[in-house]
């Protein structure tokens, strides 16, 4: 696994919650509620990476992932170039070495990288120049580190008491990126209890090892829970028939009204996005008082400004000594 922090323990890359600690987690965090307020004032920038090139290289489609990092850079007042690789020279054969290289040698300072296979934001920031930054935006099933600290973000803002925390996590474990990075934040920082509740085909085999509790009935999971988590059904990543049919699924997962009864009265409730209305949950729980889908949208922009100026940060140390 390659290095995510320096020598002096600040931020380099940034890949997967695993291999950091709760400090760095922490400063993630406080650095972004900085930021947080940035839109409420007429001019929404910042200059700390005035003359810093960023690189937005998405090889799998996505809207608002990429979007957030965009205005993240901007409001940085970085400047930033978005590849979208499937319209690109690796369709016309070229290696991701090669693509690699190409766009360094145009002298940029990061990469950001969505791809659709596990371990490719790694082996990108193994062969990188030493001055570039790698930052993980989402690869395969294995990680989405920024996804999960907006997450942990929004989870603060609203119950800042970590270690007294319910968090139900409920869908498609097995297949979410998302999950596996949310379960080593909230462990990492110190949670009270993780639950994942899912039927058994969605569900990790190594489960035992990730420092959480399995259900199988949604009920049963979302139980006095403080926070409800609800994850897409990641149909592109399911190989045959994982499940009975969508109608079903949303029977026995699906989240309504009458369902989130369960949990604490004034438990909140998240989802990633894209949602699917009338599969992970109604229109009504999305769109309902408890629902803070679109606040962890807007906190995507101050945790990806505070994850890129911190990798930067780490650069400028770097080229000073
Ligand atoms: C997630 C992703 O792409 O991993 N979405 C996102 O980044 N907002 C989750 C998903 O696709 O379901």
């Amino acid at each position: 696994m390659s290095a995510q922090l320096d020598s002096n323990g600040r931020l380099k890359h940034f890949l997967s919650i695993d291999g950091l600690n709760p400090s760095i987690l922490t400063e993630i965090l406080d650095t972004a509620e900085s930021f947080n307020a940035l839109p409420e004032q007429s001019v929404k920038k910042v200059p700390l990476l005035r003359g810093k090139t960023i690189v937005n290289l998405f090889f799998e489609a996505s809207t608002r992932t990429r979007t957030t990092f965009e205005l993240a850079a901007k409001r940085l007042s970085a400047d930033v170039l978005n590849i979208n690789i499937e319209a690109s020279a690796t369709a016309k054969g070229e290696t991701l070495l090669d693509t690699l290289r190409t766009i360094e040698a145009m002298h940029i300072d990061m990469f950001i990288i969505r791809h659709a296979r596990s371990g490719a934001a790694h082996f990108i920031a193994k062969h990188v120049l030493p001055h570039v930054s790698v930052i993980n935006a989402g690869d395969g099933r294995h990680a989405h580190p920024t996804q999960a600290m907006l997450d942990m973000f929004t989870i603060r803002r609203h119950k800042p008491e970590f270690g007294g925390l319910c968090v139900a996590i409920i869908g498609d474990i097995l297949h979410s990126r998302v999950a596996r990075s949310q379960i080593q934040a909230l462990n990492m920082l110190g949670i009270g209890e993780v639950r994942i509740i899912g039927p058994k085909t969605l569900i990790p085999a190594e489960h035992q090892t990730m420092g959480v509790q399995v259900y199988h009935k949604l009920e049963e999971g979302i139980k006095d829970a403080d926070v409800v988590i609800m994850l897409r059904l990641q149909k592109e990543r399911m190989q045959g028939a994982m499940l009975p049919s969508e109608g079903e699924y949303f029977r026995l997962y699906g989240l309504t009204e009458e369902k989130l009864q369960a949990a604490k009265d004034d438990a909140i409730v998240m989802h990633p996005g894209p949602i699917n209305r009338g599969v992970e949950m109604d229109s009504q729980v999305a769109d309902g008082s408890r629902s803070v889908i679109l606040q962890q949208v807007s906190h995507g922009i101050a945790i990806r400004m505070a994850v890129m100026s911190m990798a930067m940060q780490q650069a400028s140390h770097a080229e000073s000594n």
